[in-house]
């Protein structure tokens, strides 16, 4: 059932959407290298992301958009892996959600960080059409400059994706 539109449309802090998932690098997850396959963090990382911007807009997403993936160290067999993501910016109908990524060691008792993502979603109705999603109420220092850097980051996306349809046209 759905919920009336009025609640579709209440700001909410990111904290109100956060997720965090653990998983464990099994030997079907790697590549040739003992090493986890890029593809499996990245559906890892779409998932946490997807029930994120579910969670703050109550509604079914798309993915419209992976802004950037960034691969900063490997994870091997054996390790666990957190996923923690959360709204960092919303716009009408779309969501940019942060995602971070983290192994573990459980025997050696150290964690580092491996990925950063930050993707696009937005919100459809019942018909499969965008519809407006509610305010992000950022509240710490930390979720007031992920909203700043989104909002700089979906800026900087307009810009050059109207610069290319400009150089295209000419
Ligand atoms: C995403 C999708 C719903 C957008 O549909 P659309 O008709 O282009 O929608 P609109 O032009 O009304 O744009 C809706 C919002 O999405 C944003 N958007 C659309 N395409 C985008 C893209 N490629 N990157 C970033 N944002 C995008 C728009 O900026 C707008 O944001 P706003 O309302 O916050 O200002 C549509 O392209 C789609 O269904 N794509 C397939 C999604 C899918 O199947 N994903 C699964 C993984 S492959």
């Amino acid at each position: 059932m759905s919920l009336p539109n009025q609640l579709h449309l209440t700001p909410k802090s990111p904290k109100e959407s956060m997720i965090e998932m653990r998983e464990m690098v099994l030997p079907q997850h790697t590549n040739a290298l003992n090493t986890i396959f890029g593809g499996v963090v990245m559906s890892w990382i779409d998932l946490a992301a997807a029930m994120s911007a579910q969670k703050h807009c109550n509604r079914h997403v798309v993915t419209a958009h992976i802004d950037e993936i960034s691969f900063l160290s490997s994870i091997k067999v054996g390790e666990h892996v957190l996923i923690k993501a959360s709204v960092n910016y919303v716009g009408r109908t779309s969501l940019i959600v942060g995602v971070r990524v983290e192994s573990e060691d459980i025997l050696a008792q150290t964690t580092k960080i491996t990925t950063r993502a930050y993707l696009t979603f937005v919100a459809l109705d019942l018909h499969g059409h965008p519809v407006q999603v509610p305010p992000l109420n950022p509240e710490t220092h930390d979720e007031k400059r992920r909203f700043e850097n989104a909002k700089k980051r979906v800026q900087a996306t307009k810009e050059l994706r109207a610069k290319i349809q400009m150089s295209n046209r000419s």
